[in-house]
């Protein structure tokens, strides 16, 4: 990433900003690696966990899989191939709105900010929405706790409906840049692990319960 932003500074045609310090372009690639690896291994982790307490959900994803690839495994998957997968996007969707990698960020506000009828919160305060409740609220998502991919493939569906609610990459001018790629990557790793093997989910005696905690065990 530092080598093609080098490269980028000192291509012919570049007219942008090029007095960026060591420290500043370290601490560029270091938000995206923060940024990306610690979300990315938790969707990864939660997408696996899910697949194995849901046998039915991932006999879909495995059928899914065997049909794209008309019976051959080892067919290179492409983008068009990822286009009908449907029911992968939907499940990864579901994933993570059911268990967020990242549950809250705090942002900064600019200007005084309304967050409900009563209170205005001042301009320059920290603000921090917690992303779970807002992916967990019950008037947009029935049995809101249940993973169910299905409510992402009707269109009128009140997920769907509602696309303020999703707020597993953020929102604003701030909102995740790897939104794409991470879906994409966290959904070929499934549905390639879906046909080269089973796995089980063994519940640790660390566990702990709580809303964003394993559910599976009271
Ligand atoms: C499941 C995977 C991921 C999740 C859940 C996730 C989630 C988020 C969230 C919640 C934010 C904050 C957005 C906001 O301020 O409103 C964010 C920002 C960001 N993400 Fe991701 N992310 C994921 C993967 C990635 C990947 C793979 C990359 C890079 C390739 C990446 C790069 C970034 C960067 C650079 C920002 C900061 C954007 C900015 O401040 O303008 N993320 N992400």
């Amino acid at each position: 990433m530092l080598d093609e932003w080098v490269k980028e500074l000192e291509a012919p045609g570049y007219k942008g900003r090029k007095d960026f310090s060591d420290r500043e372009m370290a601490m560029v690639v270091f938000s995206f690696l923060f940024a990306s690896q610690d979300a990315m291994s938790s969707g990864l982790i939660y997408g696996f966990q899910h697949l194995a307490d849901n046998p039915d959900i991932l006999a879909k994803i495995r059928e899914e899989r065997y049909r794209v690839r008309a019976g051959d495994v080892d067919k290179p998957i492409t983008l068009e191939m990822l286009e009908q997968m449907p029911y992968l996007k939907a499940f990864v969707k579901e994933s993570m709105r059911v268990k967020p990698p990242v549950t809250m960020v705090p942002y900064r506000t600019t200007k005084a900010f309304p967050i409900s009828n009563d209170y205005t919160v001042p301009a320059n305060s920290m603000v921090i929405p917690s992303f779970y409740n807002s992916l967990h609220d019950p008037s947009v998502f029935p049995e809101h706790d249940k993973l169910i991919p299905d409510r992402w493939l009707d269109p009128n569906s009140s997920a769907n409906t509602n696309p303020r609610n999703y707020l597993v990459f953020g929102s604003g001018p701030h909102k995740c840049v790897g939104i794409e790629y991470a879906t994409m990557n966290i959904g070929l790793v499934l549905a390639t692990a879906s046909v080269l093997m089973d796995w089980e989910h063994h519940i640790t005696t660390r566990k702990r319960s709580g809303p964003n905690h394993c559910n599976f065990v009271p």
